[in-house]
């Protein structure tokens, strides 16, 4: 492989218009050895690339059936640690900037997960009664500890499908690390809220008593996104006052008092097909992340429909924000240059067994 690696500190300085037409052109150096995967709150001037878009179980799927040799992966670290999973050691796939995270995934972490599994089995035989459940929002050695548990993976579109999945294999799950995910299926499936209880993972037992573990059906980590914990059941109520016609959807990742005041809830795919085959001249108040509702505010304008963000204040992802003009020209010049930067290897042995939990959930879903 030719030359030394070309430097971010080259493209830090750059105008966003050089960025544009430097990606244009390493793009068309790499043709189909490159595929652009973006999540769908990706920003507008990096989503214009995309050849594949999708929420994350869509991207899951379209990661483990691409043959492109670098899968650049515009959207947060977990999903491009899946698509190296789901792909043989042949192809790569890049994050454009390290420093995408996602701050619910990095609320559970295997030391504390592991030292939650040692609790309860001091209360219970947790590998006999308790399916662990880990939502895709999380780093592949989780993913890995399901994998090993006899646990799966989930995602905001198919978390009650696999709920169902866990509860046919044991009498309880442990879900982590959304705890508003987990308690919006649970509910959706009718169990009782106080049968679902909440982990601590900073208290010895989770906070919890041992009756409150013995009773509970679904133990919820304690996390949370920080995007989708904004709204809240006031903006709902303030809606509808001044707009008795018009219709809520949020995700399931907003506290619970959100989504049970919604008229809808679901992942961002699903949000984006409820939007879309609404009659024209509806108005929409919407639970997610800005950048996604500004493009189907902007897209669905024509049609008379009226798509407002949920929160009076911005919030964004804004890490996945972090992928810029200038990331994914630096990451581009240089694949197209012959070297490979910001790849996003997961360790062998960890890999097969997050792949085991993946492949688990993409059977059932
Ligand atoms: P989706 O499953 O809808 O893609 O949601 C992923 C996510 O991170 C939402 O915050
Ligand atoms: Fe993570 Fe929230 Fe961003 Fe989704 S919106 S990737 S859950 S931080």
């Amino acid at each position: 492989m030719p030359t030394a690696h070309l430097s971010f500190d080259s493209f830090n300085t750059l105008s966003d218009e050089v960025c544009h037409q430097r990606i244009r052109a390493a793009r068309a150096k790499l043709g189909q050895r490159a595929v652009l995967l973006c999540h769908h709150y990706q920003r507008a001037d990096i989503y214009q690339y995309a050849d594949l878009t999708g929420d994350s179980l869509k991207l899951s799927r379209l990661a483990s059936q691409t043959d492109a040799e670098f899968i650049v992966f515009c959207g947060v670290h977990f999903m491009a640690e899946v698509a190296d999973i789901m792909t043989p050691p042949d192809q790569k796939a890049i994050l454009p900037d390290l420093a995408a995270g996602c701050s619910m995934a990095d609320m559970a972490n295997r030391a504390k997960v592991e030292r939650c599994w040692r609790e309860l089995n001091d209360v219970l035989n947790a590998d006999e009664m308790i399916t662990p459940v880990t939502y895709i929002n999380s780093a592949a050695d989780l993913k890995a500890f399901c994998g090993e548990h006899g646990g799966i993976v989930c995602t905001s579109s198919n978390a009650p499908k696999i709920a169902q999945w866990a509860f046919a294999q044991r009498e309880k799950i442990l879900f982590f690390p959304d705890q508003h995910l987990g308690r919006w299926t649970g509910h959706s499936m009718g169990i009782a809220l106080d049968e679902m209880k909440v982990w601590d993972p900073d208290l010895e037992m989770g906070g919890l008593s041992v009756n409150e573990i013995r009773q509970a059906k679904m133990l919820l980590w304690k996390g949370h996104c920080s995007v989708h914990q904004m709204f809240q059941p006031v903006h709902i109520e303030k809606f509808r006052e001044q707009h008795p016609d018009g219709w809520v959807i949020s995700h399931p990742e907003c506290r619970f008092e959100v989504c049970t005041k919604s008229d809808y809830v679901g992942s961002t795919d699903y949000i984006i097909q409820v939007i879309k085959e609404a009659k024209p001249g509806t108005r929409w108040l919407v639970g997610t992340e800005l950048n996604l509702v500004n493009r189907l505010a902007e897209e669905f304008k024509s049609e008379g429909k009226v798509v407002q963000f949920m929160s009076p204040t911005v919030c964004m992802c804004s890490t996945m924000q972090r992928i810029d003009p200038q990331h994914l020209a630096w990451v581009l010049e240089n694949l197209a240059d012959g070297h490979l930067v910001n790849q996003i290897k997961v360790p062998e042995h960890e890999a097969a067994l997050a792949k085991l939990s993946v492949e688990r959930m993409l059977a059932v879903s």
